[in-house]
């Protein structure tokens, strides 16, 4: 049986806030990639973007999907990029695949309003980064999924509720 939730999508979908509170409601433990990535790189991430370049983030980011996929009884909150290597979606996939989307509007509100810096999105216009980096990853994170939540305009709460009546649905029909 899976145990496992992966949550992917992109930053500002919700990963993380939505991943906190689904796990708190099912009493399974909440793993965050981008926090075990850094502790292992000890330094925070756009350290690890300026100082090792995005390869050597990508390295550690499989490296530590390997090991919390390994796991069991686990909400995983993915970072943003965790589908542009299909290893780490073929180990995610040993638990369920949660693919929390938002519209391109919504995504870059939120990310105005966090204060986390996303290396990715420093360079140049924000909106225009998101609307680029989306349209290429909208396939890889729609193969990934085996379940689809848009979160644009849901609270947390809302995102949680719909992630675990999609996962009861899903089990029914793979059952
Ligand atoms: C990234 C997303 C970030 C973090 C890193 C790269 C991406 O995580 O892993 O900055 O490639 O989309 P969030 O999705 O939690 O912001």
């Amino acid at each position: 049986m899976k145990t496992n939730i992966a949550l992917i999508g992109f930053m500002g979908a919700g990963k993380t806030a939505g991943g906190r509170l689904l796990a708190e409601k099912l009493g399974k433990k909440l793993v965050e990639l981008d926090s075990l990535i850094e502790l292992r790189a000890g330094k925070p991430i756009p350290d690890i973007f300026r100082e090792d370049g995005e390869a050597a983030f990508r390295r550690l980011e499989i490296e530590v999907t390997r090991e919390v996929a390994g796991n069991r009884n686990q909400v995983i909150a993915c970072g943003g990029g965790v589908v542009l290597n299909q290893i780490n979606i073929d180990r995610l996939k040993k638990g369920v695949v949660v693919y929390l989307t938002a519209s391109p509007e919504v995504i870059l509100q939120r990310v105005l309003n966090d204060s986390s810096v996303r290396p990715l999105l420093e360079n140049g216009n924000k909106a225009l980064n998101i609307r680029e980096l989306l349209k290429f990853r909208q396939p890889l994170y729609e193969r990934a999924a085996d379940i689809m939540i848009d979160t644009s305009g849901l609270d947390i709460e809302t995102v949680a509720e719909q992630i675990i009546a999609g996962l009861e649905e899903y089990e029914g029909s793979n059952r």
